[in-house]
């Protein structure tokens, strides 16, 4: 449910596009889940990073319905490319329609299958990544991701603070819950990055590559 904090935060940031309500709505009618969709303010904070790290490739890693992925390729220059990975292949209609209507479809390759295969043939380097699929692959993308990206580049990764689970005092042991833990710490301690984990939504991990 949202907060008035929530609710003061949206009204003061910038208003979607109506190709990105549109996506929203679709995803509310047609999904189980429409709460995964990163939305508004997220999204905004997702393409203003675009813009002022200057990326021009960009990677997202869990594309579910493409509100995030139109908002990473809003951020693009022109030119600008975005490689979106998504394992559900009942979405790829959903998702081309709504990038379409965003006039974003030229500068996205959907690339559907599983993640994992999908980067092992990818080739970098990638200046900003967006990490949003399966919570207990998270260390697994993070490993086969870091190499591909440029010196200086970002990687962002959603949910990082799990509804609070990964902070819990005894902290649930279920795989979700213990791969977002996982994580974090490996972050945490990796000398190859320095990074800052933000509280917006469920967390957001800002992880720099030095
Ligand atoms: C939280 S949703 C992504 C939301 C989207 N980034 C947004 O903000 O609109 C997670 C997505 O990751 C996908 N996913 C899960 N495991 C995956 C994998 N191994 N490879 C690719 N996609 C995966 C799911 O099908 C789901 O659509």
């Amino acid at each position: 449910m949202e907060t008035s904090s929530d609710r003061y935060i949206r009204e003061h940031s910038t208003l979607p596009s109506e190709a990105l309500d549109w996506i929203e709505k679709q995803t509310n009618i047609h999904t189980n889940h429409p709460r995964m969709l990163s939305g508004r303010v997220q999204g905004e904070l997702l393409k203003i990073l675009v813009e002022i790290s200057g990326a021009t490739r960009v990677l997202e890693i869990g594309t579910f319905t493409g509100y995030s992925a139109t908002c990473l390729a809003l951020g693009l220059p022109e030119g600008g490319r975005l490689d979106a990975l998504e394992i559900n292949d009942e979405l790829e209609e959903l998702i081309l329609e709504g990038w379409k209507k965003a006039g974003v479809d030229g500068k996205i390759s959907l690339h559907i299958g599983d993640a994992r295969e999908t980067l092992a043939r990818l080739e970098g380097p990638y200046d900003l990544a967006f990490m949003d699929a399966n919570k207990r692959q998270y260390c697994e993308y993070y490993e086969m991701l870091l190499p591909k990206m440029r010196k200086g580049g970002l990687i962002v990764a959603d949910d990082v603070l799990w509804d609070g689970k990964v902070f819990e005092d005894p902290m649930p042991q279920d795989s979700q819950t213990l791969g977002v833990a996982a994580f974090n710490d490996l972050v945490a301690a990796d000398p190859r990055v320095e990074q800052v984990l933000l509280p917006l939504r469920d967390g957001l991990n800002i992880i720099r590559i030095i």
